[in-house]
């Protein structure tokens, strides 16, 4: 594809239009909750004026990107966890024209829309934010969404085979300038033609998540942008993993960059970190909700061990996964700088309260990275 040259444009969208060596971006504001499965009345509303007041707050503390949650259905619990959510493109769409610089996802279920549709939907974001629109594709893991809609969820491989030829007619639609056909085995779309063109002669970067092999596979072929899960245990165990997904990228002869997802509590002292932590996701985390969310991955006492169970539930708890980033400044640098020495480009982070807690880490860590060298100084 012609798409993905060295141009101006591409280089742009790529290093999220500025020069930091470590991207940060805020996961999951789109939705009621945000990522906390947390009973504090302080909790994210997910509302859209808190979604504008954020976004703008983010762009001009120079966060490189917002990345939503596609979810069609809440968790329920005493909170609804995540019962109230913006839908992906056009939050990012309304985003992208309050603000400047920082880059917005939309989260794209392949197997929900119809890949014109998107892909013109893309486009209109990707003019209105003069290339700042990215897109993360998910093939869906929650089978009671798929019903919702009355689309049967596919066998686990077959939802990467299809997302596969989603991607395709995409990246052709977005390309082709003269009109065609797309035969595939589950798509067939005749004389098709599109416009605009993604904004400035490029595409929009494209990320994907997929935890297992084939989801792995998916994204080293297809994506610009891979998000893995960094190791609780090490640095270096982390560092592995990342070189494991760009040597497979470099097997299918692409280069990709690698993220992870983090869960940050930062405030002045370790001590007031550990215990908002606590406050927030065990004495105050609506575990009816988190329940909820691991029946549906099939984690029960019934299927795991007591103890896999408990990890399970902690974890899920301060946010569905993710790197617990918890302490003072100097410690949240330090994981910061510790997960870019281990070769990741960038992490995405969520807040109990994104927009009460971004100030804080704009005065005080986002400094200590500038003076590591990982972040542009502003
Ligand atoms: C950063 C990140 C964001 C994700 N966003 C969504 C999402 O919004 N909606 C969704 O259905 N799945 C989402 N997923 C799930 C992944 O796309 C993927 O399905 C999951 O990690 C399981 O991997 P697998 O599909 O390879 O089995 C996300 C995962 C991560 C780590």
């Amino acid at each position: 594809m012609s798409l993905v040259n060295a141009n101006a444009p591409w280089r742009g969208r790529m290093s999220m239009h500025a020069g930091n060596k470590l991207k940060l971006g805020l996961f999951g504001a789109n939705c009621s909750s945000g990522r906390a499965v947390t009973k504090v009345p302080e909790r994210w509303s997910g509302a859209w004026p808190d979604n504008l007041r954020l976004a703008r707050m983010a762009d001009e503390a120079g966060i490189d990107f917002l990345l939503p949650i596609g979810r069609w259905k809440g968790y329920g619990g005493e909170t609804d966890y995540q019962g109230a959510t913006l839908e992906t493109i056009t939050w990012a769409t309304a985003l992208l024209a309050a603000t400047r610089r920082i880059t917005c996802f939309g989260t794209v279920h392949a197997p929900l829309f119809h890949p014109l549709i998107a892909a013109k939907q893309m486009v209109t974001a990707d003019h209105i934010g003069e290339g700042r629109f990215g897109l993360n594709i998910v093939v869906g893991w929650n089978e009671d969404e798929f019903e919702m809609f009355g689309v049967e969820q596919r066998d686990h491989a077959a939802r990467y085979d299809y997302a596969q030829e989603w991607i395709d007619a995409i990246k052709l639609i977005w390309s082709e300038r003269e009109d065609f056909d797309f035969a595939g085995r589950y798509l067939e779309l005749k004389r098709v033609r599109a416009k605009p063109k993604p904004y400035g002669d490029s595409r929009p970067i494209i990320m994907n998540a997929g935890a297992s092999p084939t989801g792995q596979t998916f994204a080293v072929k297809n994506c610009d942008a891979f998000f893995m899960q960094a190791s609780r245990v090490s640095v270096a165990d982390t560092a592995e993993r990342v070189a494991k997904v760009k040597q497979l990228a470099r097997q299918h002869g692409r280069e990709i960059s690698v993220y992870t997802v983090g869960v940050i509590t930062c405030r002045p002292t370790m001590r007031e970190a550990e215990d908002y932590h606590r406050h927030c996701v065990v004495d105050q985390a609506d575990w009816s909700a988190v329940d909820r969310l691991l029946a549906m991955r099939k984690i029960t006492p019934q299927t795991v061990s007591a103890e896999e169970f408990a990890t399970q539930r902690s974890q899920f708890a301060h946010g569905n996964s993710g790197l617990p980033i918890i302490g003072d400044p100097d410690h949240v640098a330090r994981q910061l700088i510790d997960l870019s020495s281990a070769g990741l480009t960038g992490i995405a982070v969520s807040l109990v309260n994104y927009a009460d807690e971004l100030p804080f880490l704009r005065a005080e860590v986002l400094p200590r990275l500038e003076r590591a060298g990982l972040r542009e100084t502003r």
